[in-house]
């Protein structure tokens, strides 16, 4: 069967004669024979964790000409954490259409996909789903664990709490920058389960990787092994025509959730897999991750839920021997872009370090997962994630505090009259109101309540929350303020009932009260052009996974017409 770049390459007319000669460039003579890998490559220096993967790139390369291929490097857009505002999120649905259209657009066999800070591998799984070439991912792999003061540092976890502490008074300001330069120790990502070694995990546990190498530290040598070895396999999945589409089946994507669970992964990996299903059209709802994640216990001992990080998994056995104590509750219908399932790969995979991978009769928590809210505040659902939430908060009665928007929360937190059963409820901050849906869910507590030793309070929003954040936090709440969802018509004293084991967010306020009020509208985004307007026009709320409607489903890797 001839390769789809032939349709570029092969012939002895004018168009081929263009589209080879400019590519020539000293390949050998049968390069317009062989499969055509593009190398989807997020390297760039304002995306800090992923600034390394220019050399994880030459391994690919390497590995694609020893396997038969030919490597293509492709930049695509990049998103990093950190830098990227209003929020790295408004751009993620860009990227995955950018780099859906040039995959599409290209003479591209196959595609290896580079990426590490949170968006990143969300945005290319969504592109190789929506074109569905051969594809895998090469995750960038975490940073070292930096020390501080002799105590290892948590990328964001321990700003997190670093803050908190100056700001309740029990860490100087000096210290508190002092730990700057210990907070990123390597390259690579987030050394925390947070977004990206979470997505790192879900690629891995969806099949998209070779098994075994999500959370390869970034300066590790084995990842340079792993992407050789990706490079070569790319070229081997395009000979096999095996493509995205029989890998993200719905067997995978529940695969995935068990996964989030015993990882203790990020709330953000709901979005994301939801958006990645939306491409693959595998039948996933919010639904599936309290169903199928509950009653799976949480083994691993990571930050923010737990002590360790992620240099600790990978030396303590990574992924596979996690997944190895779970195996039964994973299908083993589903294959991975090796063509072998999942469940065979981890079938004698061992743990090294039963303190960072925990023996499932002796779990961290019994029941981990993300549990699905519902009831008259969130009727499209919220979701929280236990285990990072205080257990005496997870029924929990309380009178609102309301916030319009970050600013507002800004500029009264700290002179609210508020204790420690009062709940703060931002909103204004979802996809469509931000826009975006910004990581401020984990709303900061008042100045007067860290003072009193207060670390914990119920916050909800429709906001997200960085997955290297804690706390009982209530997030996505669907629809959004600004999607007229209920957030808009809470008040200020409103009685608020939490109650995650009967699974319920309700305003105890009567229906038709609620109904009778004014929504509040004002601080809602209303961009008047660009991407922000296509993005607040089209975007989908958190239980559809952020995605823009017209982006769902696959448009194939068809061969556009002809450019001359
Ligand atoms: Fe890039 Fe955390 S900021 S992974
Ligand atoms: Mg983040």
């Amino acid at each position: 069967m001839p390769f789809r770049s032939a349709q570029w390459y092969s012939g002895d007319d004018r168009n081929s004669y263009i589209h080879r000669a400019w590519m020539r460039r000293g390949a050998p003579a049968d390069a317009f024979e062989r499969p055509q890998i593009a190398i989807a490559n997020t390297a760039s220096d304002l995306t800090p964790c992923n600034a390394h993967l220019d050399e994880v790139a030459r391994s690919v390369r390497d590995g694609v000409w020893a396997a038969g291929g030919v490597p293509l490097n492709l930049p695509v857009v990049s998103l990093g954490e950190t830098n990227v505002r209003p929020t790295a999120m408004l751009w993620r649905n860009l990227a995955a259409m950018a780099a859906e259209e040039m995959f599409r657009a290209n003479p591209i066999d196959g595609l290896v996909l580079l990426g590490g800070c949170d968006k990143t591998i969300p945005s290319l799984l969504m592109a190789a789903a929506s074109v569905d070439l051969p594809a895998l991912v090469v995750p960038g792999g975490p940073m070292l664990t930096g020390h501080f003061q002799g105590i290892p540092l948590g990328c964001g976890t321990d700003v997190w709490r670093l803050s908190e502490e100056v700001r309740a008074g029990t860490l100087g300001r000096a210290d508190f920058l002092d730990s700057e330069s210990s907070m990123i120790r390597s390259r690579g990502h987030c050394n925390t389960m947070g977004t990206a070694s979470t997505m790192a995990c879900m690629a891995e546990a969806l099949g998209m990787t070779l098994p075994g190498t999500a959370g390869t530290p970034a300066p590790d040598s084995r990842l340079l092994e792993h992407a050789h070895a990706g490079g070569r396999l790319a070229v081997d999945l395009v000979l096999r025509d095996l493509r995205p589409s029989a890998i993200l089946t719905r067997a995978a994507f529940l695969n995935a959730i068990v996964t989030l669970a015993a990882i203790g992964g990020s709330t953000n990996a709901v979005v994301h897999l939801l958006a990645v299903a939306g491409r693959a059209g595998a039948e996933l709802s919010l639904d599936d991750f309290d169903r199928t994640g509950s009653g799976v216990p949480l083994l691993v001992d990571l930050q923010p839920a737990g002590r360790h990080l992620m240099d600790d998994l990978f030396r303590a056995g990574g992924l596979p021997a996690v997944l190895h104590q779970i195996a039964d509750l994973l299908d083993p219908g589903a294959v991975t872009v090796t063509g072998r399932p999942l469940t065979e790969h981890v079938a004698h995979a061992p743990t090294w370090d039963g303190g960072v991978i925990r023996p499932r009769a002796d779990p961290l928590l019994p029941d981990a997962g993300i549990a699905v809210l519902r009831g008259n505040l969130a009727p499209g659902g919220a979701v929280i994630k236990p285990a990072a939430a205080s257990p005496e908060l997870l029924r929990h009665h309380g009178r609102a505090i309301v916030f319009d928007s970050v600013e507002d929360l800004h500029a009264r937190l700290d002179t609210v009259d508020a204790d420690e059963s009062s709940v703060l409820v931002l909103r204004g901050c979802g996809p469509k109101g931000y826009p975006g849906m910004p990581e401020v869910g984990n709303l900061p507590l008042p100045a007067k309540l860290l003072a009193r030793g207060v670390r914990d309070m119920v916050r909800i929003s429709d906001a997200r929350m960085s997955g290297t954040a804690y706390g009982t936090v209530v997030l996505h709440v669907a629809p959004e303020a600004a999607a007229g969802g209920p957030l808009a018509r809470v008040r200020t004293g409103d009685p608020i009932v939490l109650d995650v084991p009967g699974r319920t967010l309700r305003v105890d306020v009567p229906d038709a009260e609620l109904a009778a009020r004014p929504p509040v509208t004002a601080g809602f985004a209303r961009p008047a052009r660009g991407w922000e307007k296509l993005y607040v026009d089209h975007v989908l709320q958190a239980d559809r996974g952020c995605d823009l409607d017209f982006l769902t489903g696959s448009s194939g890797s068809a061969v556009p017409r002809e450019s001359h």
